[in-house]
């Protein structure tokens, strides 16, 4: 344990995280002994030119301490290879690890085993705050977290968001402060280090360590930061490595099975062993136990070693099938000691994070649903942010229930717009499944009132996150709709633009403070329902791309509105899917937008298509699609019956009858663009 450090990297969206941890890799990872001495001296001439670093009077300390671990790293390559070699044919079979996860050994002079080797356990995490959930789940598996930022930007939306995160885990990180991109002729890191230290209460800001994954700056710095400030993983209390404790950290399901990536809590994992499972909320004490089939570590790549210790992290099959009893968080426990108490640290935060969107899921061939279902299922096991409620035989009242339209669907929660987004693309990416997604929807919370003419007798809620519950109009109910707040960051000069784009969307309690000298902070309470349709992006386009956002939990949860749902119809069929709520004095303008959007992405038929918007009982926009215009009276060129006006006419009329039919029964197609009206008017 003593030579073993877990650490992740935390950071704004694109503030390369990604980059940085694959130059990480690439001088200590398992790609060659010539390669890696090779990019390790390239890092470090690299930073003997950074001028923002060179007067510390460290330079010839550091250049030894490099050459010393160039030795290092040759002897311990020697070995490692060795390793490799042997196992390579049979054992290192194509297993497809997560690139987010990874172990590393690296020679570190604080290492204090006989190698003088660290083993480091790296683990990425995505920066975009609908992927919250994987941020706190990554940060309850370390013991130390970089937090990195862009020398161009500084701090923006998320990084506060997810240094307050780590600041407020049971057992905080050790937080080393990084910024990137410095390489960047429009990189500003005395600036940025000076307001990072200021903002989020950071004593010195010559610690920032500055880096550049593009030129090779300041690489070996960060990981001695990691070796030197990151404390080593505690044994668990009771721990006499007896006994085999371990928590996945990551699963993922492929053709031979779920995979697990575990984290050794205590005594040691080996092939052959038996295991039982224990849930995260679980006290179940009848567990089934099953035979460790295959163990290894991720070097990125896997190599199979048939045993991990305590204190390792790598990847293990035991013949699992059912993907989802290997949620994160879950503790894997020798079956031989089944039922000692195990003591997880940071275990609060392994916690589901409730979807703030539902939206149903249809896959566009029309016999493709249980394709559909399968992929969905998969994409749980690696999403932890999704939440599959339902798998709908949905009524066809139902507006996830694609009725007539859609065909069925799967009902999923999401934790933000750019989630729904990534996931439609995971299921085409990888499965190669295009599905349409139908508009996001909010939660609201519904009361309704005893009035004279109900039969209601006391006032009562119902929270729907199906717009097809919404009361028929006339009924009497007071709505309430979960808010969220925001945090936005963006240069001063697009201040007005900001408030007025914040306060169209009916932002409330609106504060804004400078950041520094060219950027300023806006926080916000919003109706969820306003962010998710087109915010962000009226934002990029009132800040030039400049501003960013980030949210967090609302204060109040809830606020009471004045909505209309606004019903959509097709030749005079409400389509389910298509329905969404407004601000009632919005209602109008908004069904307008949408039914002029719908009037040009829906397919012309051989029918007209009557579009129309109706709210509170009444409609309240309305357009037409022309139907495509057959000519029955040529056949190649020539005219049918010689020119006869009386035929004509007969063709004529038989042709309209066949449009009127058509229109009462015609049914069309609702596409990805059809929905995407809905979300972005
Ligand atoms: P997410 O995982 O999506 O949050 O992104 P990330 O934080 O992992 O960022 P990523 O590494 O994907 O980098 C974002 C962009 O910045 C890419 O276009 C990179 O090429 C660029 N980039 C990353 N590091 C550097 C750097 O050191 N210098 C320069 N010039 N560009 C960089």
């Amino acid at each position: 344990m003593e030579d073993i450090r877990n650490f992740c990297f935390i950071a704004h969206v694109d503030h390369g995280k990604s980059s940085l941890s694959s130059r990480i890799l690439e001088i200590t990872g398992n790609m060659g002994r010539e390669n890696q001495i090779a990019a390790l001296q390239t890092a470090k001439g690299e930073d003997d030119n950074n001028s923002f670093n060179t007067d510390n009077g460290q330079s010839q300390e550091a250049s030894s301490k490099i050459s010393k671990q160039r030795e290092q790293i040759s002897l311990l390559y020697d070995t490692l290879l060795h390793v490799i070699d042997t196992l390579s044919v049979e054992q290192e079979r194509g297993i497809t690890v997560k690139a987010s996860t990874a172990s590393l050994l690296y020679p570190h002079p604080s290492a204090v085993g006989e190698e003088g080797v660290l083993l480091l356990n790296m683990i990425d995490t995505p920066g975009h705050v609908d992927f919250g959930r994987e941020v706190a789940r990554s940060l309850s598996f370390v013991q130390g977290a970089i937090l990195l930022l862009d020398a161009t930007q500084g701090i923006q939306a998320q990084t506060w968001t997810v240094h307050e995160r780590a600041k407020s885990m049971e057992n905080p990180p050790e937080l080393i402060l990084a910024m990137t991109k410095i390489d960047l002729e429009a990189a500003r890191p005395i600036d940025v280090a000076l307001t990072v230290s200021e903002w989020l209460n950071h004593d010195d800001p010559d610690s920032i360590i500055p880096t550049s994954a593009r030129s090779r700056i300041g690489i070996v710095e960060l990981l001695d930061a990691v070796c030197t400030r990151v404390p080593p993983p505690k044994p668990l209390a009771d721990d006499d490595g007896s006994i085999m404790r371990a928590q996945v950290v990551d699963s993922w399901y492929d053709e031979r099975g779920v995979n697990c990536i575990v984290q050794i809590l205590s005594g040691k994992l080996e092939e052959g062993d038996r295991l039982s499972i224990v849930a995260a909320d679980s006290t179940d004490k009848q567990r089934q136990s099953y035979s460790i089939q295959e163990v290894g570590l991720v070097l990125p790549k896997s190599i199979r070693t048939s045993i991990l210790q305590r204190g390792q992290m790598g990847y293990v099959r035991f013949g699992l099938k059912d993907p989802r009893q290997a949620d994160p968080g879950t503790i894997l426990i020798d079956s031989k000691n089944e039922g000692k108490e195990v003591i997880i640290p940071n275990r609060q935060n392994m916690d589901s994070t409730k979807s703030v969107l539902y939206a149903s899921v249809h896959p566009e061939e029309e016999d493709g649903f249980e394709d559909l279902c399968e992929a969905v299922e998969r994409l749980a096991l690696n999403d932890k942010g999704l939440e599959v409620s339902k798998t709908a035989d949905m009524g066809s009242n139902s507006s996830e229930s694609g009725g007539p339209f859609l065909g069925p669907g799967l009902r999923v929660g999401f934790q933000g717009l750019l989630h729904v987004e990534v996931f439609r693309q995971r299921l085409t990416d990888e499965f190669g499944i295009d599905a349409v997604v139908t508009p996001p929807k909010v939660p609201y919370h519904l009361t309704f009132l005893p009035t004279k003419s109900n039969n209601i007798t006391e006032p009562y809620t119902e929270v729907i996150e199906d717009l097809a519950e919404w009361p028929a109009y006339g009924t009497k109910f007071k709505v309430e709709e979960p808010m969220v707040g925001v945090r936005i960051m963006a240069p001063v000069e697009y201040t007005g633009a900001v408030m007025e784009v914040i306060t169209k969307k009916r932002g409330l309690n609106l504060e804004s403070t400078p950041l520094d000298e060219d950027t300023w902070i806006f926080e916000a309470q919003m109706p969820w329902a306003e962010v998710v349709v087109n915010f962000h992006d009226m934002l990029k386009n009132v800040t030039a791309g400049y501003g960013s956002l980030d949210t967090f939990e609302g204060n109040p949860s809830l606020m009471e509105a004045k909505l209309s749902k606004v019903d959509i119809q097709l030749n005079g069929e409400s389509v389910g899917p298509l329905s969404f709520v407004s601000h009632t004095p919005n209602a109008q303008s908004e069904a307008r937008i949408v039914c002029k959007k719908l009037q040009e992405v829906l397919p012309r038929q051989q029918f007209v298509v009557v579009i129309q918007a109706k709210a509170d009982g009444k409609i309240i926009a309305s357009e037409r699609i022309r139907a495509y215009r057959k000519d029955v009276l040529t056949k190649s060129g020539k005219m049918v019956g010689g020119g006869d006006i009386s035929r004509k006419k007969k063709l004529l009329e038989k042709q309209k009858k066949g449009k009127q039919r058509a229109q009462k029964g015609g049914k069309v197609t609702l596409s990805q663009a059809a929905f995407n009206s809905v979300i972005s008017r």
